[in-house]
């Protein structure tokens, strides 16, 4: 049955002081005149009745009384037939700040996107309703740092199964995304007294930023098209090294066995760690399947997963399986980050999984993302062909080249003139000097506009960034 909130149930922060010589009444005038300037009281907020406000603050009603009729008459507030009293719609002030979160764009080619319009929110709901109704109440209570038992067995499950780990429940670690589990692996890793930790060049920006703020080293270890080249990361003289084996960030290659087999041993050399960054290995096309390194390796590898692009970033679930020495230092970084991800969302996912929701959901995004991949390879290939895509047969990325002379950032920009939203490798990279290239993202970009959007995008490069373009037009 559905319940609407009265306003006597509001609760107001409204201190009055009774050793104040100002009156009560001018006191609870000036609280909720300076409430509603500030915005603490939005516009048409219901306000509660005379009588329930002074049983709330221990009053007399004759005290709010004379403060609404003030503030009524001040305009700050409205009083209703049938006596209900609202904020008013003043401007001016008060209004709600709008939260720009991030520039959105006509079309939007930008990188790391999954389809949050496909949200499979019928079975996500069944799953929600099911363990709100079954799950016992202790699992709404505070949880170990390491997260709900029922969400790391269905992954321990789930990934041994789908991405080839050796993972037990005890190994995993529920954390919010890629994002948070990489920090809470560089907390560990210093306090256990590693200073330096490579990465892979070009990478994720914010990443790097991120893990530079756990007072690491950061240290860039360029990739080729295979990937993370091992002799650099020997060279590079790290403790640990975050890298994305199934398919590289952002230039899409995949690290073949003998790579694999290499940062193994030079991990066992040396005593370090290899964090295994398996974000978007689910999505794969015209490949074979390749299994997580973790497999190969679970007491050298951390393997970190997240729900961001096989179901929604916006979940902030993720997942890390942990070798033993670092378990417990994870899970007290854990604790104290948050005290543990959202219990209910961890039990939502943990049915979702069991009961094969997750695979079912795969197989549908699958086609639906090769679909979107296929139209952008052959659009590229139509309208820009001079560019030369890679890394397209996985993820929900790809990366193009731009020819000798095409300017990546001025494209960036002229692009974004015109509503389409793309991403440089610049952005993206840490040392200078790599040839240039446009990260496209294809995810949330529905198939029957790709052909049309990057014949727009190749109108921008003809108008202003084209090889020997002329700048005095
Ligand atoms: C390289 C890489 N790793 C991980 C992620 C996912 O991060 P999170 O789980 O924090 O959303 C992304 C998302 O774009 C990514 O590009």
């Amino acid at each position: 049955m559905s319940r609407s909130r009265t306003s006597s149930e509001l609760e107001l922060f409204l201190p009055l002081h009774r050793s104040d010589s100002l009156p009560l009444y001018r006191q609870l005038e000036r609280e909720l005149r300076d409430s509603v300037r500030a915005g603490r009281l939005a516009a048409d907020a219901p306000l509660p009745s005379t009588r329930a406000l002074a049983a709330q603050l221990g009053v007399t009603r004759g005290v709010v009384v004379s403060a609404y009729e003030q503030l009524s008459a001040e305009g700050y507030l409205v009083s209703r037939p049938g006596g209900s009293t609202r904020v008013a719609r003043i401007s001016g002030f008060a209004d709600p700040v709008p939260i720009v979160l991030r520039r959105e764009f006509r079309l939007d080619f930008r990188p790391g996107r999954p389809d949050v319009n496909e949200f499979p929110r019928a079975a996500w709901l069944r799953s929600l309703r099911r363990v709100l109704g079954e799950a016992p109440s202790d699992r709404f209570s505070y949880i170990d740092g390491r997260g709900m038992p029922e969400l790391r067995s269905a992954m321990a499950v789930y990934l041994n199964r789908a991405r080839g780990t050796r993972i037990s429940p005890d190994d995993l670690i529920i954390c919010a995304g890629v994002a948070q589990g990489l920090q809470l692996v560089a907390q560990a890793l210093r306090a256990g007294g590693a200073q330096r930790i490579g990465v892979e060049e070009p990478w994720h920006p914010e990443y790097r930023r991120m893990l530079e703020g756990t007072g690491l080293q950061v240290v860039a270890v360029p990739v080729d098209a295979a990937g993370i080249q091992i002799d650099l990361v020997d060279q590079a003289n790290v403790d640990a090294v975050v890298v994305t084996p199934a398919h590289q960030y952002p230039t899409g290659g995949v690290l073949p066995p003998e790579r694999r087999a290499a940062l193994v041993a030079w991990a066992d050399r040396r005593d370090a760690i290899v964090v295994e960054d398996d974000y978007d290995a689910e999505f794969r096309y015209d490949r074979v399947p390749v299994g997580a390194m973790q497999g190969l390796c679970a007491d050298r590898v951390v393997y970190a997963g997240t729900a961001s692009k096989i179901l929604a970033p916006g979940l902030r679930l993720g997942w890390l399986a942990v070798p033993p020495r670092l378990r417990e230092s994870i899970a007290r970084a854990k604790l104290a980050a948050d005290q543990g991800s959202s219990a209910l969302d961890q039990l939502a996912m943990a049915d979702f999984v069991d009961r094969g929701e997750l695979d079912r959901h795969l197989r549908r995004m699958r086609l639906v993302y090769r679909r979107r991949r296929d139209a952008l390879l052959a659009a590229l290939e139509r309208h820009l062909p001079t560019w030369r895509p890679a890394g397209a047969s996985a993820g929900l990325h790809m990366l193009a080249w731009l020819p000798a002379g095409c300017d990546e950032a001025r494209l960036v920009a002229a692009a974004a003139e015109r509503g389409i939203g793309i991403h440089g490798l610049a952005a993206t990279c840490f040392l200078p000097g790599p040839p240039g290239g446009i990260v496209f993202g294809y995810g949330s970009v529905d198939e029957r506009r790709i052909p049309r959007g990057i014949a727009e995008l190749a109108e921008v490069v003809a108008d202003s960034v084209a090889p020997g373009h002329d700048e005095r037009r």
